[in-house]
C-alpha cells in the first residue's frame, strides 16, 4: 500500500490508527473520511483534524464529511467505551481546521477514478461510506488497490452484543454490501482479544512517558481501559482499528491468513450484524474475504511503543 484514504469514525483506536499511518514513510494517506458511529459526528470530524494536526499532516491530509447514519438503521453511539466526546472524556479539540468541501463518499469515487489501480482504503468504522461508493462506482472493486477492513467477530464473541462486533452492527447493510462485492482483508475482534491489545504495565509505561503521543494515548485509553475491566475483567486497553493499520503498514505482521466466504446478518434481531465466516467450505459462497487469522503480537506491541515513544528522552 502507497495511497491511502482512511474512513473512520475517530475516537479512541481510530486515532492511533490514523498516526500510525500519518507517521509511516511509505504511505501517503490522501484523505480521511468521516463515517457515524463510536461517537457523535461533531466530535468524530473534530477527533480525526486533531489527530492529524498532532502528527504535523492537517495541512496535506483533506478531511471530508461522510454519512451521518447508517443506510437503514438506527444505531447508538458508544461513549460509554470511548469517553464522552470520544477521546477519553476529558480533551475536547477545537481545532478550527475546515472540512474539505464536497461529500466523503464522492472524495472516495473521485480520487479512484483519477488512479486506477492506486488507492488503497482502511475501513475502520461502520461500512457505509464504502458501501454507498460501490453503489456510485459499480467498478469500486477493479479502481481499489488494497481494501483492510476493520470489523466482524470471526466464529468467536462479539463486543457490542454477543453475535456481533461494533461497526458491523451499526450498518449490517453496508458491512454486508462491501464483504459481498470488495476483495477485504479483514482484521476482526477476535484477532483484537488475541494480539491487539495493550496490557496495563505497557499502558503504565506509556502514562508515564514524555513525549506527545504517548500522553494522547494515555488520554485516549484512559476511559477504555476502565471500560475493559468492567466489561472483559482485564486491566487493558484493545486496540483493534490499530492493529487493523499496523498489519496494513506491515504485512510482515501477518503470520496466517485464509481466505473464505464471508457474509454478514442484516437482519434486525439478535444476530443483526453477525458475520458468517465458512471457514470449512460448508456453502457454495464464493471464497473471496481474505481472514488475517494470526499476527506477531510482539512485534505489535513494539510497533506501537515505537509509535508512541518516539523522541522519549
Ligand atoms: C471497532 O469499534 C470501534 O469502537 C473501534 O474504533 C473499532 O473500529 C471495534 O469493534
Ligand atoms: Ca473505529
Amino acid at each position: 500500500v502507497e495511497r491511502l484514504i482512511i474512513d473512520t469514525d475517530t475516537a479512541g483506536d481510530d486515532t492511533q490508527a490514523i498516526l500510525m499511518a500519518a507517521l509511516a514513510d511509505a504511505i501517503d494517506v490522501e484523505a480521511l473520511t468521516i463515517v457515524a458511529g463510536n461517537v457523535e459526528f461533531e466530535y468524530e470530524v473534530e477527533n480525526a483534524k486533531y489527530t492529524l494536526d498532532l502528527a504535523g499532516v492537517a495541512d496535506a491530509v483533506p478531511v471530508y464529511e461522510g454519512a451521518r447514519r447508517p443506510l437503514l438503521k438506527d444505531f447508538e453511539h458508544v461513549d460509554h467505551v470511548h469517553g464522552d466526546g470520544g477521546l477519553g472524556g476529558d480533551l475536547y479539540p477545537d481545532t478550527g481546521i475546515p472540512s474539505a468541501d464536497g461529500h466523503a463518499v464522492d472524495a472516495i469515487v473521485e480520487t479512484v477514478r483519477a488512479s486506477p489501480g492506486e488507492v488503497s482504503l482502511a475501513c475502520i468504522g461502520p461500512l457505509t461510506n464504502v458501501a454507498m461508493a460501490i453503489r456510485r462506482e459499480p467498478d469500486l472493486n477493479e479502481l481499489l488497490d488494497e481494501v483492510w477492513v476493520m470489523g466482524g467477530a470471526v466464529n468467536t464473541l462479539g463486543n457490542d452484543t454477543p453475535a456481533a462486533e461494533f461497526n458491523f452492527w451499526v450498518d449490517p447493510d453496508a458491512a454486508k454490501i462491501v464483504v459481498n462485492e470488495l476483495d477485504v482483508t479483514l482484521v476482526d475482534w477476535g484477532l483484537t482479544v488475541r494480539h491487539g491489545t495493550i496490557d496495563g504495565d505497557e499502558l503504565d509505561r506509556f502514562a508515564d512517558a514524555d513525549t506527545p503521543y504517548a500522553e494522547f494515548f494515555t488520554a485516549i485509553t484512559s476511559h477504555a481501559r476502565e471500560f475493559s475491566k468492567e466489561r472483559f475483567g482485564v486491566d487493558a486497553a484493545t486496540q483493534p482499528d490499530t492493529l487493523a493499520m499496523a498489519c496494513l503498514v506491515n504485512p510482515d505482521l501477518v503470520t496466517e491468513a485464509g481466505t473464505y466466504f464471508v457474509d454478514v446478518d442484516e437482519r434486525e434481531g439478535m444476530t443483526r450484524g453477525y458475520s458468517l465466516v465458512d471457514e470449512l467450505g460448508i456453502t457454495d459462497g464464493e471464497p473471496r474475504t481474505r481472514v488475517v487469522e494470526s499476527v506477531d503480537g510482539d512485534v505489535f506491541d513494539q510497533m506501537v511503543a515505537d509509535m508512541l515513544l518516539a523522541g522519549d528522552p
